[in-house]
């Protein structure tokens, strides 16, 4: 395998200790994290629930770097003002969360955060081709949404070469992040395919030494 350039790692909330929030979010950033991904749910597009804008603006005193906040919420719209106002730097919003997706990225944009799109894992690329002079963030799901820890699909492989493929034709400046069952073994499986920032809950959280675990999943030793 030619030698990859090194991902960002954006550790994602969800597997961390709900109880030591604040702690856990300044732990990653201590320990190297790119940027904190926070995945909020509202038990409708995805079958579970986390948390809302009143979580970012407790944890935003406690860390410096980007809130990467992925949206698995229906409808979306109502939302942005609140979550921009807690601290999130980035929005990501489902292509599958509603038919008026571009004005939600427009939304975002004049709101002053990063519009993010994010893709299912049975959505097609070209689901997302009018949407790419718009976003700077594109994150294609390598579970189905909803819950931490579950298993990375390679299935998911050939479509983040796509995007990669879309994203230099449109000689834009967009990060193409993955999420979901992300570890050292499937980062370089991702970052080979063209991925440049990787989202890693169990990774990451569930390790003794986070410090390590970042170290790890971007040198991929
Ligand atoms: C799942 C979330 C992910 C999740 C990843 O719906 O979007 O961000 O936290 O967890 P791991 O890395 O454990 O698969
Ligand atoms: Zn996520």
């Amino acid at each position: 395998m030619p030698k990859l350039t090194p991902p960002l790692v954006a550790p994602s909330l969800l597997s961390a200790d709900f109880s030591r929030a604040g702690e856990e979010a300044a732990a990653v950033e201590k320990a190297g994290a790119d940027w904190l991904h926070l995945d909020v749910m509202d038990g409708h597009f995805v079958p579970n629930i986390t948390f809302g804008p009143l979580m970012l603006q407790a944890l935003r005193p406690h860390v410096k770097i980007p809130f990467d906040v992925h949206l698995m919420i229906q409808p979306v719209d109502l939302f942005l003002e609140p979550f921009v106002k807690a601290g999130a730097n980035h929005l990501l919003v489902h292509i599958e969360s509603g038919p008026h997706v571009y004005r939600t990225l427009q939304h975002i944009q004049a709101l002053g955060a990063k519009p993010g799109i994010v893709l299912c894992p049975a959505t097609p690329p070209e689901a997302i081709s009018e949407v790419m002079g718009i976003v700077d963030i594109i994150l294609v799901m390598t579970v189905n949404p909803g819950f931490g820890g579950q298993q990375f699909l390679p299935s998911q492989l050939e479509k983040i070469r796509k995007i990669r493929e879309m994203i230099e034709k449109t000689g834009r400046d967009i990060r193409l992040m993955v999420d979901g069952g992300i570890n050292h073994e499937t980062a370089p499986l991702a970052v080979a395919a063209g991925a440049d920032v990787i989202v890693a809950g169990t990774a990451v959280y569930g390790q003794k030494d986070y410090a390590e675990a970042i170290k790890r999943l971007k040198s991929f030793s």
